[in-house]
């Protein structure tokens, strides 16, 4: 066995009581803690009772396993999740994830705080991720061969899952809920980016912009677990019109319009238990 599958099943031991029987594993992003307000029977655990998984140290990022019924549904939510930014390699920012995919929790949805780079998005907009380009300059992959945490060659297409994402749109197209989709650019921060690195961004393709969220939805492809990415515009990136960068800022944007990607992700799961 691996150093990091034996590290990955430590960390799944702890969270097997919270995880057995969940159809979601939620993560949950700056500011959008709220939603582990909504669950029926909440059981929580802090990240540092849980083996290898370190807590993190950023305002806005909780670091407690929630699980519960939300809609009906048993999840288990990420309030807050470990970051490359705060000096993590890959293997450390993806192992709860791992963990709770070796637990046989069959679907993720990954959320975020991101800054709009496209015209049309802004505070405020919700974006259904249908790809992203990982600038990280890392991969949750490095120094694994094939084994239980995937192929060492992976095929990332599709890996933000067509199916699911469909229904989500479908969901929130019936809900009148304003969904976007487009591609997610993940950087490794913790500096905003630049006016001239927004534009490149924008040229590679790019609609949106963060700090997390790609090495997680890497490592769960490996491990064949269908992904649902949302980001939430907490602002405009830096350059674009109307463009402030500040925590803060971007966690009371995230708070006021994460009720609505809260409501939009219950009605989500109670439609696809
Ligand atoms: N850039 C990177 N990460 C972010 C931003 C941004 O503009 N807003 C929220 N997270």
């Amino acid at each position: 066995m691996s150093d990091e599958l034996a590290r990955v099943d430590a960390a799944a031991e702890a969270l097997r009581p919270l995880a057995l029987g969940a159809r979601y594993a939620v993560v949950l992003g700056s500011g959008l803690s709220g939603l582990a307000d909504a669950l029926e029977a909440p059981r929580a655990l802090p990240f540092d009772a849980v083996p290898h998984v370190p807590a993190p140290g950023v305002a806005g990022h909780g670091g407690t396993f929630v699980a519960g019924r939300l809609a009906g549904v048993p999840v288990v939510l990420m309030r807050g999740r470990v970051h490359a930014y705060e000096g993590h390699d890959a293997a450390t920012v993806v192992r709860p994830l791992r963990a709770l995919a070796r637990l046989g929790v069959p679907r993720f949805v990954l959320t975020n705080a991101a800054g709009g780079i496209r015209d049309d998005l802004a505070p405020g907009a919700l974006l259904r991720i249908e790809d992203h380009l990982n600038l990280t300059r890392m991969d949750p992959g490095v120094g694994l061969a094939d084994g239980p945490l995937g192929p060492r060659f992976a095929d990332l297409t599709g890996m933000y899952d067509p199916t699911l994402g469909a229904a989500l749109d479908a969901l929130a197209a019936a809900r009148g809920d304003g969904l976007h989709r487009g591609v997610y650019a993940g950087l490794l921060g913790p500096s905003y980016e630049t006016p001239a690195e927004v534009r490149m961004l924008g040229r590679l393709g790019a609609d949106v912009v963060g700090m997390s969220t790609v090495l997680e939805a890497i490592a769960l492809r490996r491990m064949g677990r269908p992904v649902i990415g949302v980001s939430l515009v907490t602002n405009a990136a830096a350059g674009r019109p109307g463009a402030r960068l500040d925590h803060d800022d971007v966690q009371r944007v995230a708070a006021a319009s994460g009720v609505r990607l809260g409501a939009l992700l219950a009605a989500f799961v109670e439609a696809h238990p």
